[in-house]
């Protein structure tokens, strides 16, 4: 299973990219927001950092829009996906993009016919964005079954990219259905690595150990 990213917070990627868990970076226009940085400039420190997929939204609704933006976007670095949203123009642009080898991710998912539709139109990427899901009150982790099935069914060349993540069940659940990647905000990354037990199993193993340093020099 990859992990990737979901900040465009360069701090945040180093630290992670770092540690060596990081596969990817997903963006998008309030993740960059965020950060006041020239999204373009923003962008390429993010491809210097991470060489996986680094996914940057069109924000175009047309598809010749999209299309146009994507091409500047995809100038960027070799690396760069190409997030469009899912609406009929948004379907329409990644069935171009893909014919001319750009890589899409198709965003704003939310549901099994989505999946489907995207999946048919050839798009690399699809991110269902089950913490949205969640905060509506419906079944985000039944939603995403059907959709793994959906994809290994038909063999479909997307990968499922789990967006929208709120914490780390929702990482296990990805990875329990094999999901192929799962975005993930730093937050709950830095909590993946934690347990109680380990700290306290630490500390209990150091004082031992100078407890017999301490009798050994006696
Ligand atoms: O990649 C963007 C997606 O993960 C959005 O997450 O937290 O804004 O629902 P959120």
């Amino acid at each position: 299973m990859k992990f990737f990213i979901d900040t465009a917070n360069l701090d945040q990627i180093k630290e992670m990219q770092d540690l060596g868990i990081i596969d990817g970076v997903t963006t998008n226009p309030t993740l960059l927001s965020k950060e006041g940085a020239e999204p373009i400039e923003q962008l390429k420190k993010i491809c210097e950092i991470v060489d996986g997929p680094i996914s940057a939204e069109v924000v175009g609704l047309k598809t010749e829009e999209m299309v146009k933006e994507a091409r500047e976007l995809a100038k960027i670095a070799p690396n760069i996906v190409i997030k469009i949203p899912m609406t009929r123009d948004g379907i329409k642009a990644v069935k171009i993009l893909e014919s001319e080898g750009i890589k899409t991710n198709v965003t704003l998912v939310f549901s099994q016919n989505q999946v489907l539709i995207a999946a048919k139109a050839g798009a690399s990427y699809i991110s269902p964005f089950i913490g949205r899901l969640m905060d509506d009150g419906q079944d985000e982790i039944d939603m995403l079954w059907e959709t793994m099935d959906i994809i290994k069914a038909y063999n479909f060349k997307s990968e499922l990219i789990v967006a929208s993540v709120r914490n780390s069940r929702h990482v296990i659940e990805a990875a329990k259905m094999g999901a192929h990647i799962a975005t993930i905000p730093f937050n709950v990354l830095e909590k993946m690595f934690k347990h109680p037990r380990t700290d306290q199993g630490l500390d209990a193993f150091l004082k031992d150990w100078e407890k017999l340093q301490a009798q050994l020099k006696k």
